[in-house]
């Protein structure tokens, strides 16, 4: 058995009304260092820079996914009966601690480090950190088994499922979350329906009931309509981009930063160094940097702190090259006043692209069908023309 709070802990929320506490381990996490840590790390990177409310910050998606799994273990019947008490502590750990290795601005500095988070997730569960202690003192084993359920190695892959699939509580809680914050009404679907129809099937684990398929193709539309209206805006990686070009030039020129001598030395870092990166201790180096005596450091860095952000426009060969010229003749160093971003999103990925993760439906006659064959909303989506999105961004020149 697993040891209770002396009474259940509420944390008011905004999107789910509660966030229920009743488990020792899960209070224990909540409090220790490593997890407060996510209150210093926002959850869009760049998207506040459009939608002046998305501040929020890890710390509460983090919460929120915790409290739809936690809501999935005890309210689906069907998963409450697939799981052992301790798998259903542990599935709940994970959702708690899924981005607990997230650095500052989410992907920009993944790809400046060339480390994904989900390593440093794992190593601050594993690597004897305070985390390691709470769950190893709660039962001895937990921290690997979390971390299995986050690195896909569980032996039970329902429980990866509950966070990491097509239909999972980490995306139903991001998409609702970040609709709230951002203001954009594409985001909100309805969660209660699909929690009240989500059943477990044998060997295809999660399956929607045939009542929830609109509940589900809701959920897809959010999705769509969340990468394209938020978190693939232009300004948005306009802004991500600049911190990615302020890191290639603080590379290239050797310059001293001891604030962020930890993402320069990417995946080599120790996880003490790691536990300092957030984004204070970011805006504070972005700040000295805007005294720097490097020209393109100090400008890069004013452009962050100031949002004096770079322009954008489709690209083609034609309008790039016309746009190269022109800075070029203006003195930009192209290295850094000059950047190419693809983007691209499908909202659904089928059955036949990747069979270990489909959304799959129970019809009334028991039969089970994948969504895209049992709705026309998502087979259009994913039969539609190609969803990509190609940018250049570049100083207004003259700017
Ligand atoms: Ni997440």
């Amino acid at each position: 058995m697993f040891e209770r709070t002396p009474e259940v802990k509420v944390l008011r929320d905004p999107v789910h009304g509660y966030i229920h506490v009743d488990l020792r381990v899960v209070w224990d996490v909540i409090n220790s260092s490593w997890f407060q840590r996510l209150r210093r790390i926002r959850q869009l990177g760049g998207a506040y820079m459009v939608y002046h409310c998305a501040e929020h910050t890890r710390f509460s998606h983090s919460l929120g996914v915790y409290e739809i799994v936690r809501r999935m273990v005890t309210e689906v019947e069907d998963i409450r009966e697939a799981l052992s008490e301790r798998e259903k502590v542990t599935v709940m750990l994970a959702a708690l601690l899924h981005d607990c290795g997230h650095g500052p601005y989410s992907h920009a500095l993944e790809s400046v480090t060339g480390v994904s988070h989900e390593v440093f997730t794992c190593r601050i569960i594993e690597e004897d950190t305070e985390i390691t202690r709470i769950l190893e003192r709660c039962a001895p084993g937990l921290a690997k088994e979390t971390a299995d359920v986050i690195r896909h190695t569980c032996k039970n892959p329902l429980m990866t499922q509950l966070i990491s699939s097509q239909l999972d509580a980490d995306r139903m809680d991001y998409l609702l979350r970040d609709a709230y914050f951002t203001g954009t009404k594409y985001g909100v679907f309805d969660l209660e329906r699909i929690l009240r129809t989500l059943r477990v099937n044998g060997d295809k684990g999660l399956i929607i009931k045939k009542s929830g398929v609109f509940a589900v193709e809701y959920y897809i539309m959010a999705r769509y309509h969340m990468y394209w209206q938020v978190y693939y805006h232009p300004v948005a990686r306009s802004y991500e981009g600049i911190i990615h070009l302020l890191f290639r030039r603080l590379k290239e020129t050797n310059a001293e930063q001891p604030l962020l001598k930890g993402i320069m030395d990417g995946g080599n870092m120790d996880l003490d160094t790691f536990f300092r990166m957030d984004e204070y201790t970011c805006s504070c180096a972005f700040d000295m940097l805007a005294d720097s005596d490097d020209g393109i450091l100090r400008d890069l860095a004013l452009r962050i702190r100031d949002r004096k952000l770079f322009k954008y426009t489709d690209s083609d060969p034609e309008t790039d090259q016309r746009i190269r010229t022109q800075l070029a003749q203006a003195g930009y160093d192209l290295k850094y006043y000059w950047f190419r971003d693809t983007v691209a999103q499908n909202p659904y990925t089928p059955y036949t692209v990747r069979k270990d993760n489909a959304i799959w439906v129970r019809m009334e006659d028991g039969s089970v069908r994948e969504i895209s064959e049992a709705s026309n909303i998502v087979y259009s989506l994913i039969h539609g023309p190609a969803n990509d999105d190609h940018k250049i961004f570049f100083p207004e020149i003259g700017g």
